[in-house]
């Protein structure tokens, strides 16, 4: 016995049910900000239970003086029933207005709350996980979370509530009723268990299911000319008529289950309810109470077993909310950035722009997570007023690099730090999220965002005047197309730059990137869609600027090689520095 006990102390401290707790502890921290809304829908649960059994008070005295029963004033009686009738679905409209209001908030909460989180979320744990997942949990669970963030304890107070006052009634009047009240118990208790396992079950099913098609749907919709270009309409067509099919038998499986728990649930009902009849009438008959008394009981009979329903599908409720609360914890849980040094590294960008900024990266050894090694010990420099470029096959390492520059990934070994002056005259700080301030980045691909090319460059520099956006454009040789524009800087792009040529994406990516005037530019095979004259020319615009920079670009190309001061290849994960020899070979072997 004592094993036992000890197994199951055992098992709730580390089960499901602690789980359980500090998922619940997670949903109130978010509950816990509205607690007066939470009291005041708890109160108006209790009067409103309250009146409900006013008025049944005086559907009794009704039945009585009609029955001639009891002596009283019947059009006052009947006033006040309908008084109290109306009073209550007055408060119940009140407790859903409450209801309501308490879910919204919350929901926006949430889902602000966890929006940010997932953007400060370390980028390669979250890349474990696809847009379509990360959309479903931070929509579908968080609204889950908000509907249901009532139902633990403000409901489960006044269905607690509703039931020992309706239960204080019936003993008070006649004991024997009593037992009604407990008829459906079992059924209850049975259905909740069996109900809540499927439920569990059901609800970790359609969470996946529900992530896999809106991935599906959204990779789709935004590769809509792929699809086309290699004829497969039809076969999306296909696999989407097959997931709705999984997701349909699957939610008809649960459908089936809940008609099931409902019959029962009404039969039961009806049981317990012409059980109470048939004992009503024979009380009345052999005296024991009045025929008010009795349709009383009938009526609070409903109300307990109702009621016991309510509390217990409270816990298969909870365990919905729970598992939502931990898809959610799993994403906000995940490894965070920290951007601590902001303010100082703010401070030595402004100390140190007129200087200019370099970097070292000394011995740095970096794996994915994946396992996939990348570099070794790797070591290069790039200074003030220099195109550093990194040059190696595909695969090799060069967009690594350049996310390990801008921390997207945290090395697991040597060391990386920023400088001021040419000669190195200041140390800087160590490469941390916080230091990407001091970065431009221009990456492979269009990415651009939907909106106007104006707001676009606002982006990254809220207060850029026109003037400042059109010199952008033209150090980046994109104002000689945007000018042709019909609404110039005001055109609209669609989603992900849509609209434009592949250049002139580049382009703009570029120009915003010149706009945001940092010490140091990352061009990731940014200008390989340009022809040779323009990629040279931007290449100079970049360098000729007021301000020194320090440029570091992933390149094959002749135009480019042949303008970097320093070039180092990737190779045998490390990065071997090229001597002009070399690099002239790599020119002419282009
Ligand atoms: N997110 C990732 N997770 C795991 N491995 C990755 C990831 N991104 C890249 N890799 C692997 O790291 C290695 C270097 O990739 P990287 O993208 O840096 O190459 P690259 O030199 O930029 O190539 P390309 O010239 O084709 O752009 C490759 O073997 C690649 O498979
Ligand atoms: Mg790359």
């Amino acid at each position: 016995m004592k094993e036992r006990i000890a197994f199951y102390a055992k098992r709730i401290k580390e089960g499901r049910l602690k789980e359980m707790w500090r998922q619940t502890v997670w949903i109130y921290g978010y509950g816990k900000k509205h607690w007066l809304a939470m009291i005041i829908y708890t109160l108006m649960g209790l009067v409103g239970t309250v009146v409900s059994l006013g008025v049944s008070f005086a559907s009794r005295d009704l039945v009585n003086i009609i029955t001639g029963y009891q002596a009283g004033k019947l059009v006052q009686t009947f006033s006040i029933m309908i008084g109290l009738g109306i009073a209550n679905s007055i408060l119940s409209q009140i407790t859903s207005y409450v209801s309501a209001l308490v879910g919204m908030r919350v929901d926006a909460e949430i889902k602000a709350d966890i929006f940010e989180k997932i953007l400060v979320t370390d980028w390669e744990s979250l890349t474990n996980y696809h847009t379509g997942d990360l959309l479903t949990r931070w929509n579908t669970d968080a609204s889950s979370i908000s509907n249901g963030i009532l139902n633990y304890v403000p409901n489960a107070i006044i269905y607690l509530f509703r039931f020992i006052s309706a239960f204080a009634v019936v003993i008070v009047n006649d004991a024997s009723f009593a037992i009604f009240a407990f008829l459906g118990m079992p059924v209850s208790l049975i259905l909740s268990k069996t109900l809540m396992r499927r439920m569990v079950n059901n609800n970790q099913r359609s969470a996946a299911m529900g992530a896999k098609m809106s991935g599906f749907n959204q990779e789709a919709f935004s590769n809509v000319q792929t699809i086309k270009a290699f004829d497969l309409i039809r076969l999306y067509v296909q696999r989407l008529k097959q997931l709705q099919k999984e997701y349909i038998t699957m939610k008809l499986d649960f459908q089936k289950m809940s008609i099931w728990t409902s019959l029962l649930m009404t039969t039961v009902g009806l049981l317990v309810s012409y059980a109470a009849y048939g004992w009503g009438i024979y009380r009345v008959w052999s005296g024991a109470i009045d025929y008010g008394t009795m349709t009383m009981f009938l009526g609070l009979s409903g109300t307990l077993t109702g009621t016991l329903h309510n509390l217990t599908s409270l816990v298969p409720g909870a365990i919905a909310l729970t598992t939502s609360a931990g898809r959610l914890m799993d994403i906000v849980e995940m490894p965070r950035e920290d951007d601590g040094k902001r303010e100082e590294v703010k401070a030595f960008l402004e100390e140190n722009r007129d200087r200019g900024i370099g970097l070292t990266i000394d011995h740095l050894t970096y794996a994915y997570k994946t396992g996939t090694q990348v570099f070794e010990n790797a070591t290069m420099e790039a200074r003030p007023h220099e195109i550093v470029g990194l040059v190696g096959p595909s695969g090799e390492g060069k967009t690594t690099m350049m996310r390990l520059l801008l921390s997207l990934v945290p090395p697991q070994g040597g060391e990386a730090y920023f400088w001021a002056g040419e000669n190195k005259e200041k140390r800087g700080f160590d490469l941390s999220p916080a230091t990407r301030q001091l970065f431009s980045y221009v990456p492979q691909g269009n990415t651009m965002f939907s909106g106007t090319i104006a707001q676009n460059m606002r982006n990254v520099k809220e207060d850029a005047s026109d003037e400042e956006i059109i010199a952008a454009l033209k150090q980046a040789c994109a104002w000689s197309f945007v000018e042709k524009l019909p609404e110039g800087i005001y055109s609209v792009l669609h989603e992900r730059g849509g609209g434009l040529s592949e250049g002139q994406a580049q382009r703009l990516a570029i120009a915003r990137a010149l706009l945001r005037d940092t010490p140091i530019l990352l061009l990731d095979e940014a200008t390989s869609a340009l022809d040779v004259a323009t990629e040279r020319q931007v290449l100079r615009n970049i360098m000729g600027g007021e301000r020194p920079k320090t440029c570091i670009v992933t390149t094959h190309r002749p135009t480019a090689l042949s303008m970097c001061k320093r070039v180092y290849a990737i190779r045998n994960k490390q990065c071997a520095l090229l001597n002009a020899e070399e690099i002239k070979d790599m020119i002419d072997n282009f």
